[in-house]
């Protein structure tokens, strides 16, 4: 008899729950427990440190429908105010979820390097609530109204955080207004072009005369143009040539074939053409954005000059050139190769001092993973190795880890991070903490270490070729919202891949 009860208990539980479920779920709601990780889409959030455009507050932050809809300062709060669910995040900190602007995922055609899947469950356990994937890298490359629209297929049901899509410009596609105004008009948030081979095939190099082009475009529709700003000058490619006298496990050598002269000389072909940007300018409306930057001198003071002329022009930089060096990186080790390369140690004290002094504007992941026989991790073959870090999850434990010994507060992360990411993209219902933006939020608690290693949940496709693997971080995301949705919460993702596509109107 005994037996015969315990048998029942659980049978009753599970017939009385089911009940419930009938009768009380929403049937209009009916997916939603499927898109997140919570059972309703009405709550507050509460925090001692919750990060908003006003200061870090200790409130609570009522979130429906997807949306932020109040929030109350703690002193303005009375227990009674609040209906609904309240999820206490005591004084872990709340900000607005990460919005990465450089993302390779890959996604169609190369699915086995990253893929959308992946890439956006290891997005949202690292906090980033969006995403703009990178134009190249998938095959096709994004560059027409039809290859978007097979990025948007292989995105469905597919994202489980929000994802836009930058288009590229291509010498293909630069002369010819109507393709790029049809790329802009089925939702290309910009334009993304390289200065130098971009390592993909059909993603060929545009020139000074293209820039200028897509800039008079994008000006009529008020956005960006983002720049991979290296080009070939006969100092690297020389020590490329040489190729087979050199040892190529050398970081040092590989280091050589891309100097920060190409990144000068790129930025300041560039600055010819930014000119158009200004008020008043030919392409006023448009935008310069220099991805990745790395070299810290010349260049920066370019970008800075050009600021100072009114030309319309931001920068960011990737936490692999502030977390690593150049002495550091062991010879053979080419999950550490990236272009342009990550300099010497020196030159990353300069990036840390512009970024703390307001000349970076702000932070890209720029992942750009591949399958590891490319990395050729075996032979350490620096020159042959594909190029690009894998970090996508680790971004905002690696920059509050390293930036911690230059005082980087709360604030500044939300403001390289989220808010101007969200202007660059332009979208406006995101970036903030604020009544009326999308409930996209992180909650991770600062004072957390733990080891990057195996036994840490890790999403990206292929952790081995990370070079943060073996790092020890501190920061720990404990869970993000997309939309209100609780998308990730330690370890364990929402079932179904609710993520949005964005795209311009
Ligand atoms: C310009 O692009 C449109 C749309 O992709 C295409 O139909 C047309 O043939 C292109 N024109 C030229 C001159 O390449
Ligand atoms: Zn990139």
């Amino acid at each position: 008899m005994e037996n015969l009860q315990w048998r029942f208990l659980p049978m009753l539980t599970l017939l009385a729950s089911s009940l419930f479920l009938l009768f009380f779920k929403d049937p209009s709601k009916s997916s939603h427990s499927e898109c997140s990780l919570l059972p309703y889409n009405h709550f507050w959030i509460t925090s001692k440190r919750i990060v908003t455009p006003q200061g870090v507050i200790s409130a609570a932050v009522e979130i429906k429908g997807g949306n932020i809809v109040s929030i109350v300062k703690e002193e303005d709060w009375h227990r009674n105010s609040k209906t609904g669910q309240v999820i206490d995040y005591g004084d872990a900190v709340i900000m607005p979820g990460l919005i990465d602007v450089h993302a390779h995922l890959d996604d169609p055609g190369r699915a086995e390097w990253e893929g959308f899947p992946s890439g956006t469950k290891a997005a949202a356990a690292g906090g980033i609530t969006t995403l703009i994937d990178m134009p190249l890298n998938s095959d096709p490359s994004t560059t027409s109204t039809e290859t978007l629209k097979l990025k948007l297929e292989a995105a469905e049901k597919r994202i489980y955080v929000d994802v836009g899509f930058w288009g590229g410009l291509v010498p293909e596609n630069a002369f010819n207004e109507s393709a790029l105004e049809a790329l802009l008009n089925a939702g290309a948030l910009g334009l993304k072009s390289f200065m130098c081979p971009s390592g993909i095939n059909d993603f060929p190099m545009t020139d000074a005369s293209h820039i200028k082009e897509g800039l008079a475009v994008l000006a009529r529709y008020k956005r960006p143009l983002l720049v991979h700003a290296e080009i070939q000058q006969d100092s690297g490619r020389h020590v490329e040539l040489e190729d087979d006298t050199l040892d190529s496990r050398l970081y040092s050598n590989y280091l050589k074939t891309r100097p920060p002269s190409w990144e000068q000389a790129a930025i300041s072909e560039l600055l010819t053409v930014a000119k158009d940007t200004r008020i008043g300018g030919p392409a006023e409306g448009a935008h310069l954005h220099i991805v990745h930057l790395s070299d810290a001198s010349s260049s920066l003071d370019l970008i800075k000059e050009a600021k100072s002329n009114g030309c319309s022009i931001t920068v960011e930089t990737c936490p692999h050139y502030l977390a690593f060096s150049a002495e550091e990186i062991k010879d053979g080790d080419t999950r550490f190769k990236c272009a342009p390369p990550i300099r010497d140690s020196a030159n990353k004290e300069k990036l840390w001092e512009a970024l703390m002094g307001g000349h970076i504007d702000m932070l890209s992941s720029d992942h750009s993973p591949t399958v590891p026989e490319l990395k050729l991790l075996d032979e350490g073959n620096f020159l042959k190795a594909w190029g690009g870090i894998s970090s996508l999850q680790f971004v905002l434990p690696v920059t509050w880890s390293y930036g911690r010994k230059y005082g980087v507060t709360l604030e500044q992360l939300a403001s390289w991070w989220s808010e101007r990411p969200a202007k660059l993209a332009g979208q406006a219902s995101k970036g903030a903490i604020a009544v009326g933006n999308h409930a996209d939020i992180v909650a991770w608690d600062p004072d957390t270490e733990f080891d990057l290693n195996d036994d840490h949940p890790i999403y990206i496709k292929h952790p081995s070729i990370s070079a943060y693997l073996g790092s020890r971080l501190s920061g720990k995301v404990l869970a993000t919202f997309v939309r209100g949705n609780l998308v990730y919460k330690e370890g364990n993702h929402a079932p179904a891949a609710c993520g949005s596509p964005i795209l311009a109107k």
